[in-house]
């Protein structure tokens, strides 16, 4: 029994369906406009008629959060407000496209915080009533799914794919006939989480994944050693909340000049213990289930320690690995954008009295 073959069968769903609307209309495919604001950063960004993307607009709220320590939810659905205008407009300004050349919009429709998805959500319905354009809800999961194709659209299928971010670790199983399979999430923290929280009590600043990643170029990934919880032999499950633990223990041990004398090796350690997690399950999934290719996607995917680590194991492993540039791997509208145009290809509407959800799972926009 392949691993994993259990979650498979509860959890097994169509991908890129992207919509919680009823198949209708034949769409034909031209200017697509995508909308991002589901977290901490407003984004917008224009495909043209082939899906190409022609502009990516991405305004990040970091400068309002970081003194905060954390996105502060209330602060970001305003900042959503004040900004998203400006940020559509500029996309379609660096796409060369007029409002009136729109024949698409898609919009993140959750998970995420819900006063922030609701000012993308009732942008895109504003514009769907005056443009007299079709509209569809994306899941957030879906797109960050989708950036794996952006940059390489001949990318092959069946395929495994790592979502890793602030709210997900998951592995999939990408099948032909556009099913996805879920192999394996985390049972507590997700990828991101285990970074901001390891860089706050670090004394960091926010955000803490590319603090810690930048920290950790100047540490030692072996001096301090952290433990890397693979959970039972073959599971592609995972679990980072002993290894917050660990930090906490290790911190409580030291004075104050230690830790700032060991906080790059700290840092170093701490990553090392989540990426080298990362990477040995993503593979192991490869190769329980046979697959010559693996994306992986999200935000954390920016890192730079996995990213090495996935190429050099991709190159001696011949396997093809999908890491999209950095501007596609945190929030973006681009794969929104992506994952809404699979939607409308395959007839999928939302109606104006669509809802964000700040709760959708992505087995929800099942058909
Ligand atoms: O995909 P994303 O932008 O938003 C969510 O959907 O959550 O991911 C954000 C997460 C944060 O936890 C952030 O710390 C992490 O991605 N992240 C990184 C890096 N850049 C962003 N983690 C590690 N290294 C990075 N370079
Ligand atoms: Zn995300």
């Amino acid at each position: 029994m392949p691993i994993g073959v259990r979650r498979s069968l509860e959890t097994s769903y169509k991908f890129m369906i992207g919509s919680n609307s009823e198949p209708t209309a034949v769409w034909t495919p031209g200017p697509l406009l995508g909308l991002e604001t589901s977290c901490d950063e407003t984004s917008a960004a224009v495909l043209n008629a082939d899906g190409a993307v022609v502009s990516n607009v991405i305004s990040s709220q970091h400068a309002v959060h970081q003194p905060f320590g954390g996105v502060v939810p209330e602060l970001s659905s305003r900042t959503h407000i004040e900004t998203i205008e400006g940020v559509a407009s500029q996309a379609m300004r660096e796409a060369g496209v007029q409002w009136s050349d729109l024949t698409g919009l898609a919009v993140t429709q959750g998970p995420g915080l819900a006063g922030s998805l609701i000012v993308g959500v009732n942008y895109a319905k504003a514009l769907s009533y005056a443009l007299n354009v079709p509209m569809v809800g994306v899941s957030h999961l879906e797109g960050h799914i989708s950036s794996a194709w952006l940059q390489e659209p001949t990318f092959p299928v069946p395929c495994v794919v790592l979502v890793v971010s602030g709210g997900h670790s998951h592995l999939y199983l990408m099948q032909l006939d556009g099913g996805c399979t879920l192999l394996g999430c985390t049972r507590d923290d997700a990828a991101g989480e285990a970074f901001d929280k390891g860089a706050q009590m670090l004394g960091l600043e926010y955000p803490g994944g590319p603090a810690i990643d930048r920290l950790a170029q100047s540490g030692s990934a072996t001096a301090i050693l952290f433990p890397r919880s693979y959970l039972r032999k073959e599971s592609l499950d995972f679990s980072f909340s002993g290894l917050k633990t660990a930090l906490l223990y290790k911190l409580q041990q030291m004075d104050q000049s230690q830790r700032d004398a060991q906080a790059p090796d700290l840092a170093a350690g701490y990553q090392e213990a989540i990426v080298t997690v990362l990477v040995d399950k993503a593979f192991a999934a490869v190769k329980a289930y046979g697959v010559a290719a693996l994306a992986v996607v999200g935000g954390v995917s920016a890192n730079t320690r996995l990213r090495s680590l996935l190429q050099r194991r991709a190159s001696t492993s011949g396997i093809r690995l999908s890491l999209p540039p950095l501007s596609y791997c945190t929030d973006n509208a681009a794969m929104i954008a992506a994952a809404g145009r699979q939607a409308l290809l395959r007839g999928k509407r939302a109606a104006l009295d669509m809802e964000a959800n700040a709760c959708l799972a992505v087995h929800a926009l099942t058909t």
